[in-house]
This record gives structure tokens, C-alpha cells and sequence, in this order.
């Protein structure tokens, strides 16, 4: 990490979206145009974590009772390996609240974010066969969960 101004914001309106359109441009996840207008649901928190007043990272979730789904989390290309993508799944855990559940999904072919999920205490529960496309064909999509206590720290 360097000695830079890290902030965390959580995204209220699409004002606070507008700087993050970057982070979506060569996005294999979610269109930068789907998570506006999730944004706009009642059941939608998303943070972003700044730095030097440029949002570097973001994540997205979808929540409903205490189950959270973890819609997206992405890190800008350049920034990437410096411990944000662990940073803002941290402070958006602890931010979630009353939450006792996290869920996602992530391509079987995506160690990185794998490894990162699992660092944080997340277990694989299933799988997805054949969920996602790829330049050749399908992927699976591997399902990972962690249990919080509803303080937001993991259980
Ligand atoms: C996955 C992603 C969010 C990780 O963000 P990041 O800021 O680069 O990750 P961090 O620097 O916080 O690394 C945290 C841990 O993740 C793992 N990790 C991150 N990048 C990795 C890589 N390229 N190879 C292997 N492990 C990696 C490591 O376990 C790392 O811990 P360590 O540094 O102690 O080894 C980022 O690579 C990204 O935005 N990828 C594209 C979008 C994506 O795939 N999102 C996940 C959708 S489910």
C-alpha cells in the first residue's frame, strides 16, 4: 500500500457512479449500465473505495432479509495487487449491517478472486455448471458463502 488518501463511499445515486464507469469498459461481469439501474432498487448497497479522489475499486451487493448477494466486486486494472479488492470486501462486510449471510458466484476459472474470497473465510457450497460463456464455449460458476454474525464480523 502507499501513502496514498483511501477513502470509502457508499453509492447512493448515479452521480456517485458516474467516476466508476472506467472500472467497467473491458468488464467480463456486470455492464456498467445493468448496475445503474440496480442502483435504483430498494435492496441494492454498493461502496466504492477512492483514492486520491479517484474510485479505484467497487463492489455490489444485493440484500433481501439478512442474506446479502454479492453482485459484483472490481478493482481498476491499474490498481490491482495492492490489497484493495481485500480492503473494500472487508469494510463492505463490516458496512452490510444486518447481515448473516454473504453469497456469490465467481467463474471456475478465476483463482484470484477465489483466493481472495476464500482468505476472507469464504467456503465453496456448489457449483453452477456451464453458467457463464467464454471466447470457447462455457464455464462453470463455483458458489462460495460466508456467515457473519449480524454485528457484521465473521463468524
Ligand atoms: C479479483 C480482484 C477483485 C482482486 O482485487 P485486488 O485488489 O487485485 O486483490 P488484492 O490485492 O486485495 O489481493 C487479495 C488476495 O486476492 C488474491 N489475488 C488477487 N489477485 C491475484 C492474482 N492475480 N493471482 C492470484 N491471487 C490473487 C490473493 O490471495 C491476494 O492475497 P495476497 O496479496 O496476500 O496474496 C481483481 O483482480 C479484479 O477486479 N478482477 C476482475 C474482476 C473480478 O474478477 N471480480 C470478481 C468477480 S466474482
Amino acid at each position: 500500500m502507499t501513502d496514498a488518501q483511501i477513502s470509502l463511499l457508499e453509492l447512493s445515486d448515479s452521480a456517485d457512479l458516474e467516476p466508476l464507469q472506467p472500472l467497467y469498459e473491458q468488464s467480463d461481469g456486470p455492464s456498467y449500465g445493468f448496475l445503474q439501474g440496480l442502483l435504483d432498487q430498494p435492496h441494492c448497497r454498493a461502496w466504492c473505495l477512492v483514492k486520491d479522489k479517484q474510485p479505484v475499486a467497487a463492489i455490489w451487493y444485493q440484500c433481501a432479509a439478512e442474506q446479502a448477494d454479492m453482485i459484483d466486486l472490481r478493482v481498476l486494472a491499474s490498481e490491482r495487487r495492492q490489497g484493495f479488492g481485500r480492503q473494500l470486501l472487508w469494510a463492505s462486510l463490516t458496512a452490510l449491517g444486518d447481515v448473516s449471510a454473504v453469497a456469490l458466484e465467481v467463474r471456475s476459472s478465476n483463482a484470484a478472486a477465489q483466493a481472495l474470497y476464500q482468505s476472507l473465510g469464504f467456503s465453496e457450497t456448489g457449483a453452477r455448471p456451464n453458467y457463464y460463456a467464454t471466447p470457447d464455449g462455457r464455464e462453470d460458476a463455483v458458489l462460495m458463502t460466508l456467515t457473519l454474525n449480524i454485528s457484521g464480523s465473521v463468524t
